[in-house]
């Protein structure tokens, strides 16, 4: 049996893969903040005869207390984990600030990734095949950090807050490995690209209907959408770092991938986390 921690596990992508292990005979661990999708997830799970195996933890993974405790929890439930899933997103089409004083998406989006990513690479050591699979937008489209802004004071846009934590993401891959030296972990960037999910709730009209409307048209099911992510959880790369578009692998080159760069945000990030 393994054991798989999936941040937004509860719905969309993240709850289709959890589904997934729960009815092959894993365990999960799936965080979101809704106890109505909770008690939902719970509820399938019972359908599935894995109701021993299914856990929802409630945090808000745009918090530091959030990340902290969903740590916390996880340390004191499992003593292994094979697989840390992230797929969390909540669109934000106006600037918001988190009590800790971060811009939401950066904090729900990349933040929430570095500091429970690096925090359980311990358990995910004990596993003989653990892999962190990381949902973003790898090779998908273009972006870039505001360095000078990264917290976006100046000039918002919720796309831009998203593609930010997109790049945020591809430079925390590439580095992940680098920092734990040793490590059996493998880390896959993966981008889903379309699939109908409650992506486009928070999006504000005219852009909700629009975006729903060319889900429905072009958009994949997430019963089909996790088939690929599954055998890559399963067949991780043999290499530390890798990055993929559905099925097809993106080479880990150009700026999204720059080592200089991943350095830096490295930094940065430590630095905004200091002392807090
Ligand atoms: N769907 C797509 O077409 C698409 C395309 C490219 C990339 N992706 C990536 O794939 C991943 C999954 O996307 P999705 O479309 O499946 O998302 P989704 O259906 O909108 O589900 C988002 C999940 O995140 C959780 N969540 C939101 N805010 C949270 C918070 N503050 N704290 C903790 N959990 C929170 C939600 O639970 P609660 O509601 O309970 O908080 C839910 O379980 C994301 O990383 C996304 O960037 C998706």
């Amino acid at each position: 049996m393994r054991t798989y921690l999936i941040t937004g596990g509860t719905d969309g992508i993240g709850k289709g893969l959890g589904l997934h292990f729960l009815a092959r005979g894993d365990r999960l661990i799936a965080v979101g903040t809704n106890p109505a999708k909770g008690k939902a997830l719970l509820a399938e799970a019972e359908r599935l005869g894995a109701a021993d195996r299914a856990h929802f933890l409630r945090a808000d993974l745009s918090t530091l207390d959030g990340m902290r405790s969903v740590i916390a929890e996880t340390e004191a439930t499992v003593e292994r984990l094979d697989g840390l899933v992230f797929a969390t997103q909540r669109f934000r089409p106006h600037r918001e600030e988190t009590p800790d004083g971060f811009e939401y998406t950066f904090a729900l989006s990349y933040l929430s990734r570095f500091v429970i990513g690096h925090a359980l690479t311990g358990l995910l050591d004990r596993s003989e095949t653990p892999v962190v699979f990381n949902l973003a937008g790898p090779g998908g489209l273009p972006g870039q950090i505001y360095w000078d802004d990264p917290q976006l004071h100046h000039g918002y846009t919720g796309k831009n807050a998203s593609m930010q934590a997109s790049r945020c993401n591809d430079l925390l891959g590439v580095d992940f490995p680098r920092r734990h030296s040793g490590t059996r972990i493998r880390y896959v960037l993966y981008n889903p690209m379309f699939v109908k999910t409650g992506m486009a709730d928070p999006l504000p009209q005219p852009q909700r209907a629009l975006t729903k409307t060319l889900a429905w048209l072009l958009a994949q099911r997430v019963d089909k959408a996790v088939v690929p992510m599954v055998d890559r959880i399963d067949h991780p790369p043999t290499e530390p770092v890798a990055a993929f578009r559905r099925r097809t692998p993106i080479p880990l080159t150009g700026k999204d991938f720059d080592l200089e760069s991943a350095d830096r945000l490295h930094g940065l990030t430590r630095e905004l986390l200091d002392g807090r």
